[in-house]
């Protein structure tokens, strides 16, 4: 026993505290299934489609496909979806045994368009579906998809698919690899018992310049390509301590991919959970060799959406219509968030709260990770170090916070626990191969995994989290599911065996990256049957395609090191475009003592990321904020608290979000697409169309690069003000722009009009009836606009249309508002003043005109700017300000 005690603290210790241990981790030759589909070349593969097979229906169409190496037969089907998407599936056409097909990733239900048939010869089929047109080439099978005319996606186009029939291990077929009916690593056995059965298929992009996308990986926003390296990996694992530039597979994996060239972006959702790696031909050769992707995966369908743009914005929107958004979150998810493993007992928790008031930094939730339990046994409190829950959550309540704690996925065996006895007798806990509970290792010792992909299993799970039940908790108290790779301590790569059987009979290895998506719906289940009309806050380190519907996510066990700071940009972004939009890392590096420079640039990086949380390992130095010097401290009080100026901004953004399915945080491409420059651009990000983020990410720099982005391609541009003064930027390409330590170059493209916030409390539940400020930023024809969301910021109620959702508009010499929908929401809330940067010269006075009424406003000029005072309204009234010269 005790031995087994120094085995895993040294374990952890390796794991936890000396840098990822590559050799935990698979490489690509050292698995079967990646080592023989790699083996394929251009070329190679023999896939025909048989004529003749053609059945057309109005929205799909069915056609048999042969592999001409071994004469076997699979069915292919092409279906239009509306908005530019084509979803193609080939499976089987008589299978052994049924293979897997993804579940819940996606939307509950998708919009079906229709196709024609238009011409079907003994060399090609035409089809098309509205604008958009599908070219099926018999032999070699190949499809090329185009929209409007231009090929945008061309599917086998390098014949490289490889689809591997179940077969019997006696049926004698040769053996591509020693290892394709059993492998072993580090020892672990995978007994494989269906053998082999992998898929692959290349797409191209014929437009693109750059291909980005399948998150997660700590590498560049754009992809590189794998020639000579191992491909991406997309298999959730517990890669703590992760690497820069790397393809190592991290927490997550949405194996969506686009193609981005200064004419039109496409891309391709692989939907498939089982293991998987992807090549990339990154560059552009010439016309037959374009940027490419090969998925490969170890089991499955081939279950390929492709997504034909023609924007960035547009492939990015269909993506979303798949898998869906981020819900709108409560609003005080999107302050600042502060957590450590470990906050020690209810008097620390209660202390730190009470000094984020003293030293006047605003603070919405404090979180609790896993010591608060008893033992590590989930849904339950360690009695010594946390007598009285209740007591401790009333008394952040009572001040406007909130309290989140972890519940991970791994649940002690333990005959007196409850979970665990009810588990083992209901049959709930995953299986290993002999059908027995599984056993693996994790935070309590010995555990098992509850089964989240039966339903049952899910609801037992969230009827844990019913108030009645847990009753040490409140409806207020939100949820981090952590280790839900599942993270096994004792697994092979450190997650469960790939031979372990699920719900339905399906192993492991058909499933494995939807295993944390799984138990964040039973999470998202279990708080809304706590509280069916609060908005439910999620964290999960796990994720899969679809998982934005019901959490968010952070970049797991990063480190207090420079490179990280910038990494969490580039993870950021391929996050935000692949759905998660609620994204962010963990603020100061969760490994090491960052330096205190490293500690105030992550706070003023945060402010701009859209999840914005402190985190720390146990075992690091304490750091909340009031114990680094005034300087750092004060650093960090004015960057939580500008992020706390712009909550109305940030709201209506995720806001416009799940109502318009676009990302909130934007790489420069999504905006200029035309703008070559800008693709490679990872230091300086969008949010939205707004506001142009270039964080400072290097120690000791007086100076940094800033690139404003061109319309065109060439010199058009937009102009930005920064939002510190105002300063006005009206050019195309770099400039060198000074910083001090306090100094985070953030501009407001000219034409948008801001909400924010400027009387910053101590939470942001505090703010809701506080008076907005608009920040109206000119464009070269002095015009702009911008939009304000506004709800009770906590219900389901905006659903039923209790909201105010309208849109400020400028020109000329005013500014008026109104209503994008009719407002059947109250708000105390009133403009308390408007500030105009951009104005050729300045007014003497402005004058109001609301509900009959007019009157004189005092207008007080700046340096670069002039303010509009007190207009004084309610925010949610017609108005229009005029200004006088
Ligand atoms: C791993 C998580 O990534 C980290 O954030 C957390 O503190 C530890 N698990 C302990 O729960």
């Amino acid at each position: 026993m005790r031995l087994a005690l120094v085995i895993l603290i040294i374990f952890t210790l390796h794991n936890y505290g000396w840098g990822v241990d590559r050799t935990t981790f698979k490489t690509c030759q050292q698995s079967s299934f990646c080592r023989r589909t790699r083996k394929d070349t251009p070329g190679s593969s023999k896939f025909a489609i048989v004529s003749d097979t053609l059945k057309s229906f109005d929205d799909f169409v069915e056609l048999d496909l042969v592999n001409k190496a071994n004469d076997h037969l699979f069915v292919l089907r092409l279906e239009a979806l509306e908005s530019n998407k084509f979803r193609v599936q080939i499976d089987e056409k008589n299978p052994l045994k049924a293979r897997y097909r993804v579940k819940d990733a996606l939307q509950p239900s998708l919009k079906i368009g229709s196709l024609n048939v238009e011409t079907s010869d003994g060399s090609s089929i035409l089809i098309t579906s509205g604008e958009n047109k599908a070219v099926l080439t018999l032999d070699p099978f190949r499809i090329d998809f185009y929209q409007n005319d231009v090929l945008s996606v061309s599917v086998n186009a390098k014949r490289l698919m490889r689809f591997e029939h179940i077969r019997r291990k006696s049926s004698g077929e040769p053996m591509e690899d020693p290892d394709e009916w059993e492998e072993d690593f580090s020892g672990h056995l995978d007994t494989k018992p269906f053998g082999p059965e992998a898929i692959a298929l290349d797409f191209s992009f014929p437009q693109a310049e750059v291909l980005f996308g399948i998150p997660e990986h700590a590498e560049s926003f754009i992809l590189k390509s794998t020639e000579g390296d191992d491909p991406y990996r997309l298999f959730n694992l517990d890669t703590a301590n992760y690497e820069l530039e790397s393809k190592m597979a991290l927490y997550g994996s949405v194996p969506v991919i686009y193609g981005h060239g200064p004419e039109r972006s496409a891309g391709v959702f692989w939907h498939n959970a089982a293991e998987t790696w992807v090549d990339i031909w990154a560059s552009k050769k010439d016309v037959s060799d374009s940027p490419s992707a090969r998925f490969m995966s170890e089991s499955g369908i081939v279950d390929a959406f492709i997504l034909l743009g023609p924007t960035p914005l547009d492939a990015f929107r269909q993506y979303t219509e798949l898998t869906g958004t981020a819900n709108l979150p409560q609003l005080f998810t999107l302050g600042h968030h502060q957590c450590r493993w470990n906050y020690d007992n209810s008097t620390d928790i209660v202390e730190v709260a009470a000094n984020f008031d003293n030293y006047d930094i605003p603070m919405d939730t404090i979180w609790l990770d896993i010591e608060y339990t008893d033992e590590k046994k989930y849904f339950t409190w360690d009695p010594k170090h946390f007598p009285n829950p209740l007591g401790m959550i009333k008394n952040l309540t009572d001040s406007h916070r909130h309290l989140t704690i972890i519940i991970d996925p791994h649940y002690k065996i333990d005959k007196t626990y409850f979970f665990h006895q009810e588990c083992e007798k209901k049959g709930y806990y995953t299986k290993n191969l002999q059908g027995k509970d599984y056993e693996g290792s994790c935070w309590p010792g010995p555990a098992s995994y509850p089964d989240f992909f039966n339903p049952a299993v899910r609801q037992y799970y969230a009827d844990q989290f019913v108030v009645e039940r847990f009753n040490t908790t409140t409806k207020d108290v939100m949820i981090w599911n952590d280790m839900n790779e599942p993270s096994v301590f004792n697994g092979p790569e450190k997650t469960m065996p790939k031979d372990n059987l699920h719900y339905g009979g399906w192993e492991h290895r058909d499933v494995h990256n939807l295993f944390g998506h799984m138990q964040v719906m039973g999470t998202h289940q279990g708080l809304l049957q706590r509280d069916p009309n609060q908005r439910p806050f999620i964290l999960t380190r796990s994720h899969f395609a679809g998982s934005q519907r019901y959490a968010i996510v952070w970049m797991g066990d990063n480190t207090a090191a420079w490179g990280h700071l910038e990494n969490s940009i580039k993870m950021c972004l391929s996050e935000g475009i692949a759905g998660f939009s609620f994204c962010g890392s963990d603020v100061g590096g969760f490994f090491g003592d960052p330096e205190p420079e490293l500690v105030e640039r992550w706070y003023q990086v945060g402010t701009y990321t859209p999840f914005f949380r402190a985190h720390a390992n146990q075992g690091t130095a304490r750091r909340e904020p009031w114990l680094f010097s005034e300087r750092t401290r004060l650093v960090i009080r004015d960057a939580i608290r500008k992020r706390y100026s712009y909550l109305p901004m940030w709201y209506t953004m995720f806001y416009e979000h799940e109502k318009f399915g676009l990302p909130v945080m934007r790489p420069l491409l999504a905006q200029y697409p035309k703008d070559k420059e800008v693709y490679r651009i990872e230091s300086q990000f969008m949010l939205q169309d707004q506001l142009l983020v270039c964080p400072v990410m290097e120690p000791g720099v007086k100076e940094i690069d800033v690139y404003f982005p061109s319309k065109d391609g060439q010199k058009v541009g937009d102009v930005w003000y920064d939002t510190d003064n105002f300063q006005k930027y009206d050019k195309v390409g770099h400039e060198t722009i000074q910083v001090d330590y306090k100094k985070t170059p953030v501009y407001q493209r000219g034409g948008t009009i801001i909400s924010k916030k400027e009387n910053i409390r101590r939470t942001a539940t505090l703010m809701k009836d506080d008076p907005y400020t608009l920040i109206v930023c000119l464009d070269k024809n002095g015009s702009s606009k911008g939009t304000l969301y506004i709800d009770d910021e906590k219900s389901y109620d905006y659903r039923q249309g209790k909201y105010i959702y309208e849109q400020f508009e400028f020109s000329g010499n005013s500014l008026k508002n109104s209503f994008i929908t009719t407002p059947d929401y109250k708000t105390a809330s009133t403009l308390e003043r408007v500030i105009i940067a951009g104005l050729e010269k300045t007014p003497k006075s402005a004058t109001i005109k609301y509900d009959g009424k007019t009157e004189e406003l005092k207008v007080i000029a700046h340096e670069q700017a002039i303010a509009v005072e007190k207009p004084g309204i309610n925010i949610a009234k017609e108005f229009v300000i005029e200004l006088n010269y």
